[in-house]
């Protein structure tokens, strides 16, 4: 059984877009929180918004630093950083640390590890590195829950969107291949119940899936198009443009290392053709509602960003 007012929760990536929509649950259930990020510009606006929280700075990359941040810590929620080249090694190094904390008798109980969808899938190496960390993680001998999310709604800018007269979503692959989405929203609260729940879910495996069948974005820029009462265009980019300017912004406007180029222009030519699908049966199970709908998300995104700019 979880102890609420002093087990120790570990929310890795805390900047990153899973774990700020998971920090608002935790943050209702469990008083001590540790909170992960890289970045000196991240942990101060983390400082600022969860005052109430302890926040570390940490390379996951470095095994004294996963050893540091835990120290301590009962339960922990892993997120490992988009596009990495050494995803793998940041995911085991983490698992050795936490392998380590047990066995010098540290509280810890609990590896909730937020992989992806089809890992399995060797065509994707941002998949198909995540398959290992989760063999490591089965086979480490601790008390684990592997989340599997697919693609994000979020990845769509819808506040960009809004801002534009004639909006056109530049899309890196083919607009009419077939997605299906999840929301952090749902992420997020699928996670803190398991956190919460501990127990129930330990050594399960679970697909996250939001949309009941799968959409094109060409298809969700029809709806978004509703939403915001205005068109809403879906146009693909060129295969070097796509590659050159967004993995260089996920790479925080920085030139990206080829490795990382790579790892983003084979997803690219991937999603062209295949898209990604999933089922979301066992995320409606888990959250005990339905799982939020393209539309919702939309209406909800346009609210929130309303209420935002007042
Ligand atoms: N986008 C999708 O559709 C999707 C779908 C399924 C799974 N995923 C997976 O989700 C993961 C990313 O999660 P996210 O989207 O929530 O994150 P995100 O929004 O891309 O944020 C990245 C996070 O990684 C941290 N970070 C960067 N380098 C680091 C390092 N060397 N050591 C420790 N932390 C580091 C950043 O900290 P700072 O802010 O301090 O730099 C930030 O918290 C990836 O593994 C990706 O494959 C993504």
């Amino acid at each position: 059984m979880p102890d609420f007012q002093n087990d120790l929760i570990l929310i890795t990536c805390a900047s990153g877009k899973q774990s700020a929509a998971l920090i608002p649950h935790i943050l209702k259930s469990y008083k001590k929180i540790r909170l992960q990020c890289n970045s000196s510009a991240s942990a101060e606006s983390l400082r600022q918004k969860y005052p109430n929280t302890e926040v570390v700075q940490a390379d996951l990359f470095s095994a004294s630093d996963c050893s540091r941040i835990i120290a301590d810590v009962t339960a922990c929620w892993l997120v490992l950083p988009p596009f990495h080249p050494h995803e793998t090694s940041l995911g085991t190094t983490f698992i050795d640390a936490c392998i380590a904390q047990k066995d010098s008798q540290g509280p810890l109980q609990h590896v909730v590890y937020s992989s992806v969808i089809h890992p399995i899938l060797q065509k994707l190496l941002n998949h198909d590195c995540k398959r290992y960390v989760e063999e490591y993680l089965i086979e480490s001998g601790l008390d684990y829950t592997i989340l599997q999310p697919t693609h994000m709604m979020e990845m769509l800018p819808i506040a960009h969107l809004m801002q534009q007269e004639n909006p056109t979503h530049l899309c890196n692959w083919n607009p009419t291949t077939k997605f299906s989405f999840v929301t952090t929203r749902d992420v997020g609260e699928a996670g803190a119940r398991v956190l919460e729940q501990r127990q129930k879910h330990i050594a399960a495996t679970y697909q996250l899936v939001s949309t009941k069948s799968p959409l094109s974005y060409t298809e969700a820029c029809e709806i978004v198009s509703k939403v915001l009462g205005k068109e809403v265009k879906a146009q693909q980019k060129g295969f070097e443009d796509a590659v050159n300017t967004s993995i260089k912004m996920i790479n925080g406007g920085k030139e990206p290392p080829k490795a990382m180029k790579e790892i983003g222009s084979r997803m690219f030519l991937y999603y062209n053709e295949r898209g990604l699908i999933g089922n979301s049966n066992v995320l409606g199970w888990l959250l005990e509602r339905e799982p939020t709908s393209y539309e919702q998300w939309a209406k909800m995104k346009v609210e929130e960003i309303g209420s935002a700019s007042k």
